[in-house]
């Protein structure tokens, strides 16, 4: 018997993702409806105060050890330096400071970092599909390039490490921008990381046959020159899979996550809350467990807990994207935050 996030297939969740928002100020094609047909609105957002209190329970009382604050984009959140530092006030069941990270696209960050740093902010992963101009505003639907490239920058001035770069490779310019992102964080010590895309949200179209593979990926990687060793170790709960590069004189880590032809469910440890209070015990889980309507009617701390625990009991044994009956979420990842 555990008090932890256990579910009925022996997994227990460490790693909280809260999304803050599902706003986001780009447009990427793959994440966010063209037209998303509404936003969450205010009173149906969770306040600052209310946020930090569930990631209170879930630090203190539910064996949370990480915490990853995510949107939409994280930095549209004004109050988030102040829930950062909320949150770097907390101790784990362990006695210890709980892992603290972010998950933003970069835009703006150039003036954040330091704050967020100074708050308690410890490391970042950045989402950047391309270093061309012309894909990423193809891909985002917004010219930013710039503005990401300095926001990385000053991630690593201000300290934050490690550095973690996410990219969705896309079909029409994997070939070009694979090489091109991975000379690019090799030369600054940003860890890139490649993923495959997942079908997420209905109205983001999304076609088994069109993703860039695992196998694909590291084919262009390799027609480029680029030297890669095996996955070196079993990932465990971690999503990305390691490898060791050597690519024009740079040496370094990749890291590969290949949600789609190689799920990692079996380790998973996540648990996630949405922007508006609910629980999602999986990323592609059809139900999820209100908070915010107990919260508001005055439910005490152990009560959020019970509630948390009997969600996570009910945990998708796994996604199932290859196996009949398989049915697309109805956020898109926008609103759950990866
Ligand atoms: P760290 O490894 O702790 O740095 O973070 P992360 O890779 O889990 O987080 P990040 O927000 O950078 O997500 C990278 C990609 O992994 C995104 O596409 C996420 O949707 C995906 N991902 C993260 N957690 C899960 C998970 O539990 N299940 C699945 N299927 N994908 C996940
Ligand atoms: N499949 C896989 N990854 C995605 N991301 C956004 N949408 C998808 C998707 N459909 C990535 C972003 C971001 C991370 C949280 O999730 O690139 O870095
Ligand atoms: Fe965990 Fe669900 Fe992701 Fe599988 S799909 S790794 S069970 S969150």
């Amino acid at each position: 018997a555990t008090t932890g996030l256990a579910d009925q297939y022996g997994r227990v969740a460490h790693d909280l993702r809260v999304s803050l928002t599902d706003r986001c100020n780009l447009r990427c094609v793959y994440c966010m409806p063209r037209t998303p047909d509404s936003w969450q609105s205010p009173d149906e957002l969770l306040t600052d105060d209310e946020i930090v209190r569930l990631v209170t329970v879930a630090v203190t009382r539910l064996g949370i050890t990480d915490v990853r604050y995510t949107g939409g984009e994280p930095l549209l959140h004004r109050g988030l330096e102040a829930i950062i530092a909320a949150t770097a006030r907390l101790t784990t069941a362990e006695g210890r400071l709980p892992g603290i990270s972010i998950t933003t696209n970069a835009v703006g960050l150039k003036h954040r970092a330091g704050p967020l740093a100074g708050a308690g902010l410890q490391r970042v992963n950045v989402s950047l599909d391309t270093l061309d101009d012309a894909r990423y505003a193809e891909i985002t639907q917004r010219r930013r390039l710039t503005s990401v490239v300095e926001g990385l920058d000053a991630a690593r001035r201000a300290g934050l490490d490690p550095i973690k770069v996410n990219c969705v490779p896309q079909p029409a310019g994997f070939r070009q921008d694979a090489p091109d992102l991975l000379r690019f964080c090799l030369s600054n010590g940003y860890q890139l990381r490649f993923i495959e895309h997942m079908p997420l949200g209905r109205s983001v179209e999304w076609d088994r046959d069109a993703i860039v593979t695992r196998e694909q990926l590291v084919q262009a990687l390799t027609d480029a020159g680029a030297e890669l060793t095996d996955a070196t170790e079993a990932r465990g709960a971690a999503p990305a899979e390691l490898r060791r590069v050597r690519f024009e004189g740079l040496e370094g880590e990749v890291g590969i996550i290949a949600s789609v032809t190689a799920p990692f469910c079996r380790a998973c440890d996540r648990t996630r809350l949405t922007a508006d209070g609910r629980i999602r015990s999986c990323l592609f889980g059809q139900r999820e467990t209100d908070l915010r309507g107990p919260l508001r009617n005055g439910a005490d701390d152990e009560e959020v807990a019970r509630l948390w625990r009997q969600a996570m009991w009910h945990k998708p044994r796994a996604h199932g994207i290859d196996h009949g009956g398989f049915a697309a979420t109805t956020r898109p990842m926008s609103a759950i935050g990866g």
